[in-house]
Parts: structure tokens; C-alpha cells; sequence
């Protein structure tokens, strides 16, 4: 019999599957589906409040995804990789991941780490960067998204955001919460993201 866990990484992929951009194509053609589970610990955290609305606000495509990891929220690995130290009290309140598969996730795999994300309403999860490459899908909207030097964008659900390594990208939401679709691929898949822009670290601004 299926677990949890299993319908998890199912509707993950179907998600997936669905989302028509030919980066995202390559990049799932590219996983090894087949994956032996870990066995975690539950944690839960409090951004878990939001998830009834995530689901809520989802379109029909996301649902299956966002209403499953609600219902079954206490039994999943939430994580989170700051401390108060960095972003402060307010945003460990309003922050946190779900890794399905991964260096530390729910299935094994050494290669590509992905999950759903969630960051609380009227958050700003400033700018930062990591080796790996990463692709976001938001699943739900009305998030607004920066990239490199650029300014803040509003995207849809269903948008695909591109990261390329080391580009610093950062997030705010308005008076919605966020759960995006994460994929990272290529550098340490665990590691903690370095905080402020490439900009500031040459000193240029
Ligand atoms: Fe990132």
C-alpha cells in the first residue's frame, strides 16, 4: 500500500509533469524517479498556520499537491535553514520547507534536491544566492519576485523563475502567504544560502 510519502512525491511529479516550459521538461526528464524513502522524524513549524489558505488559493492544477501536504502536515519534516540571526523572530515565524527529495529529504537523491517553500504574508526574504541552480514555481500568486539587479515583479502561480548559480533573488509577499515549488541542482544541495546581493559582496553598493 502506498504511504503518504509516496502519494507526496506522485503528486509532486504530476505537478510537474504538467507545467509546460521545456527547462522544466529537461530538468524532470532528467530525475531519477524511482527513489528509496528516508525515514524522518516529523517537525512542524509555525508557517504550517497557512497552508489551509496555500491550498485554498492554489489553482485547480497545484491543488492536489497543496491539499495533500495540508492534511497530512504533521507528519512531514518541515525545515528550516536561518536562524533569528539573520532574518529576525518574525520571518522563523513565517518560514519554512518541506524537502520531498533530496541530500536530506523524505526520498534520497544525491543529485537533485526539490520541495515547496512557504514564506507567510507581508514577509521580505531579502536577497541572497547559493551555487546550486534553482527553478521556482510558485503555486500560489501575488508574490513579488527580484532577480540580480533588477526590481521587484509580481508572479503568477505557475510562472517559472530561473536562478542561475550564484544569482541573488529575493522575495516579498503581500498580504497573501506563498508555497512555490522548489528544484536545486548542481552544488551542495544542503547548503545554507549566503545572504546579500553579489552587488554588495564586490563592495560596489
Ligand atoms: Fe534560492
Amino acid at each position: 500500500m502506498p504511504t503518504i510519502f509516496d502519494e507526496l512525491l506522485e503528486r509532486f511529479q504530476a505537478y510537474l509533469a504538467g507545467v509546460d516550459n521545456d527547462l522544466v521538461a529537461d530538468k524532470v526528464a532528467r530525475i531519477g524517479w524511482d527513489m528509496p524513502a528516508r525515514s524522518l522524524e516529523p517537525r512542524a513549524l509555525g508557517c504550517l498556520r497557512y497552508l489551509d489558505r496555500l491550498a485554498e488559493l492554489a489553482p485547480s492544477s497545484a491543488k492536489p499537491l497543496t491539499r495533500l501536504v495540508a492534511d497530512h502536515r504533521d507528519e512531514l519534516r518541515w525545515g528550516q535553514t536561518y536562524t533569528a540571526a539573520d532574518f529576525g523572530q518574525s520571518f522563523i515565524d513565517n518560514y519554512g520547507w518541506l524537502e520531498v527529495f533530496g541530500t536530506r529529504g523524505h526520498f534520497v537523491n544525491e543529485e537533485v534536491a526539490a520541495g515547496l517553500l512557504i514564506l507567510g504574508s507581508n514577509i521580505v526574504y531579502p536577497d541572497h544566492h547559493h551555487i546550486a541552480e534553482e527553478i521556482y514555481i510558485p503555486l500560489t500568486g501575488g508574490t513579488e519576485w527580484r532577480m540580480g539587479e533588477g526590481g521587484f515583479h509580481v508572479r503568477d502561480a505557475g510562472e517559472v523563475i530561473h536562478h542561475a548559480s550564484n544569482v541573488s533573488h529575493a522575495m516579498r509577499t503581500g498580504k497573501e502567504p506563498l508555497m512555490a515549488l522548489y528544484l536545486w541542482r548542481g552544488g551542495p544541495l544542503a547548503q545554507k544560502s549566503t545572504i546579500g546581493s553579489m552587488v554588495n559582496l564586490r563592495g560596489k553598493s
